[in-house]
């Protein structure tokens, strides 16, 4: 049974990544990290960052609103003091942040290193007031951005797309015109919450970034939609919370996943999902989780199997 996946020069033991912002830095839980294919960092931005007030978090059924506002110590202490610090044998990747768009390929040129597989650029922060979002909204900067840091380093660049109020293929093609090994996708919807008894926003950072299984079906949407529509990897990710959700966005078209918010409520969910994905190969017959990519039937399609 074959579960790794390659993209670019990297071998990925598995189709699983902790997505960026729900497992620090990878100082903590390095067992688990240990049995994914992939970690990607808290994003860093060049400078350091307080982030925004508490508070930060909102919980409601199914799903949770966040605004930490891109906290971190930024690129060079984060090379020179927390980079050393870790210690794990899975693919490391740093996602990176800016407000400028040469915020991007400065951090890259700060960062990149052998212990580094890769690059995740994040033009996709719902929480900050500019950059983030901002640019992954539209398809032209994005193309710029992306162009600086293909030309910064010879590591995998993944490029993390928003899905707020714009259609991802735009930017994902822009994105793999200027270089990029793959999209990931989707990042968190805007949210907003209000504290009734004090009718104001309840969120710090007044609006949040929402995440969960509440925007699983529109993440699927999107990445089938997306990898219908460019010819480099996709890697998706909202809302997963089981092997049944990893198979559904593979055979929609990702190639990788990545567990987000499921991470804070039990930081080893990744192993319980990996004995899942195995049995599940084992009653489908699947030889290589790779075989299922994509391979959605369509409802009229009786005889087209992944197994
Ligand atoms: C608390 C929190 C912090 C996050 N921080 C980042 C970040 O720094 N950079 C980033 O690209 N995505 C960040 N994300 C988004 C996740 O990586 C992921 O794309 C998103 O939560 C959707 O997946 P999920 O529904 O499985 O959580 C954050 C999400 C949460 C919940």
């Amino acid at each position: 049974m074959d579960i790794s996946i390659k993209i670019k020069d990297t071998v990925f033991a598995n189709p699983i990544l902790l997505a960026s912002g729900t497992f620090g830095y990878g100082s903590d839980f390095v067992s688990v990290i240990n049995q994914v294919g992939g970690f990607i960092t808290k994003g860093i931005t060049l400078a350091p960052r307080i982030g925004n007030p508490a508070p930060r978090i909102y919980e409601l059924p199914g799903a949770i609103l966040n605004s930490v506002g891109l906290e971190n110590p930024g690129a060079l202490d984060f090379r020179n003091k927390i980079l050393p610090r870790l210690n794990f044998s899975t693919p490391l990747i740093v996602n990176i942040a800016g407000f400028d768009t040469a915020d991007f390929s400065t951090i890259v040129k700060i960062l990149d290193c052998d212990r580094i597989a890769g690059f995740e650029i994040n033009i996709s922060c719902p929480n900050v007031k500019t950059g983030g979002a901002i640019f992954g909204q539209d398809p032209k900067l994005t193309e710029q951005i992306v162009t600086e840091v293909r030309r910064a380093t010879k590591k995998l660049v993944i490029t993390k797309l928003t899905a707020n109020f714009i259609d991802p293929v735009n930017t994902a093609q822009a994105a793999e015109s200027a270089g990029t090994d793959a999209i990931s996708l989707i990042n968190t919807l805007y949210g907003l919450a209000i504290d009734l008894k004090e009718q104001k926003y309840f969120l710090g950072g007044k609006t949040g970034g929402l995440s969960g299984p509440a925007i699983k079906p529109f993440a699927l949407f999107c990445v089938e939609r997306v990898s219908k529509a460019i010819k480099i990897p996709v890697i998706g990710g909202g809302g997963i919370v089981n092997a049944t959700d990893v198979c559904e966005f593979m055979l929609a078209g990702a190639s990788l996943v990545q567990i987000g918010s499921l991470n804070l409520i039990n930081p080893f969910a990744a192993f319980d999902i990996l004995k899942d994905l195995k049995k599940y190969m084992k009653i489908y017959k699947i030889k290589a989780i790779r075989q299922i990519i994509g391979k959605v039937r369509s409802n009229d399609d009786k005889n087209n199997t992944c197994g």
